[in-house]
């Protein structure tokens, strides 16, 4: 029995959450995956309604009560702070200690992708999940005043970058992958780059069938555009992850698409798309809600359910190749149709 907390949240959140629940439940039926869930009505209404985004009980409970979380989206144009956002995902991700943000991203079809030609991509980013220009460490100084100062500390410890970094190691062999690439600005900041690149070079060394470079941030970006196809496992820190995810997350047919990890491998885990909660579109029908099903296969895979994770996969190729897709990839489906043909799919799949 595998217990899932589900949060939707706010925006689009609750419409690809629906979809990717929809498939679990084909899930269960067909492949006899046991699911208890128990959805959690955190995000911007409940926010503003009670003006707390999650209490200390509900956070015992949520995270005690679970083996995985799923989660849509937060963010929403009525909590300007985004401070709900903080507290519910950012402190998930920092009080379960997830230091592992693992964002795969494969070009399915060539056609999705936005660059020319006939391209290969697959590449897997290790986003470190629990330190860098996210603990929040700092303040402001005579704040609204024009001798404001502010200051957001770049906190890194020798042990969260050797977890991290030992991961994407571990991946790249297991995988037969041939290289890891550091992606920092040690250039530019000497004091964190230079610890970034000690670890990973002592790290690496451990893992010898495994090559190993380190690339400036910015000429990464370039290069993504220019040549993705020669990367494969990328490891950085929080910010360099999040941003870097999301350009690998364009160039391989959108932010639609990209499913995400957040992991302490033995303890626990939380998945969800790498996209936000996309106020433009929301309550439309126009979400894409493919990054919150492989999310959701990504989640069936890690708990060991692997025979389910594959025929989600699966389908959700298949739902490409019969171009039943959102506008965002051009298609004219809406997100329940795309959700209609993965579950037709799943329950008409062969034994
Ligand atoms: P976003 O990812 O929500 O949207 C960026 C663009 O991509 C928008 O044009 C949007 O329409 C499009 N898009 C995103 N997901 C899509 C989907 N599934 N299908 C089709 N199109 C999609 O990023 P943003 O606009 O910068 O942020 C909006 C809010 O979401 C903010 O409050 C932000 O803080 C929050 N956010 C939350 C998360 C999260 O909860 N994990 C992640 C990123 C952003
Ligand atoms: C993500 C998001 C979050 C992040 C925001 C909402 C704090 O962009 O999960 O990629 O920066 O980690
Ligand atoms: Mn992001």
């Amino acid at each position: 029995m595998v217990r899932l907390a589900v949060i939707p949240g706010d925006g689009i959140g609750p419409e690809v959450i629906d979809v990717a629940m929809a498939v679990l439940e084909v899930c269960s039926a067909r492949f006899g995956v046991e699911l208890e869930c128990r959805v959690w009505d955190l995000g911007a209404d409940r926010f503003l309604r009670d003006g707390v985004s999650i209490t200390d009980e509900e956070f015992d409970t949520l995270t005690r009560e679970s083996d995985a979380i799923l989660l849509g989206a937060l963010g929403d144009p009525r909590v300007p702070s985004n401070v709900h956002a903080r507290d519910i995902l950012l402190g998930l991700r920092f009080k379960l200690d997830l230091y592992v943000n693992y964002r795969p991203c494969e070009l399915l079809a060539p056609e999705h992708s936005p660059l020319r030609g006939e391209r290969q991509i697959d590449i897997h980013v290790f986003r470190e999940n629990t330190e860098g220009v996210y603990t929040d460490m700092g303040g402001v100084f005579k704040a609204g005043t024009p001798q404001e100062i502010a200051i957001q500390e770049d906190l890194n410890t020798w042990r969260g970058v050797e977890r991290i970094v030992r991961v994407a190691f571990m991946h790249a062999r297991d995988r037969g992958l041939a290289r890891v690439t550091l992606v920092d600005k040690a250039n530019a900041m000497p004091a964190v780059g230079g610890l970034w690149r000690r670890v990973f070079s002592e790290v690496g060394e451990e893992f010898p069938e495994v090559g190993r470079d380190a690339m400036y941030v910015d000429a990464v970006a370039m290069d993504l555009v220019r040549r993705p196809e020669s990367y494969e496992v990328i490891v950085t820190s929080n910010l360099f992850g999040d941003i870097i995810s999301d350009l690998a997350a364009e160039i391989t047919g959108g932010l639609g698409l990209a499913p995400s990890a957040n992991l302490h491998p033995g303890q626990h885990a939380l998945f969800e798309p790498v996209h936000g909660s996309a106020p433009d579109i929301a309550g439309q029908g126009l979400a894409n809600p493919l990054g919150a099903v492989r999310s959701a296969a990504m989640m069936l895979r890690h708990l060991g359910h692997d025979e389910a994770a594959t025929a989600v996969d699966a389908a959700v190729r298949g739902s490409l190749r019969a171009g039943v897709f959102t506008s965002d990839l051009g298609g004219s489906a809406s997100t329940r149709e795309v959700g209609h043909w993965l579950t037709e799919s799943l329950r008409t799949v062969e034994e």
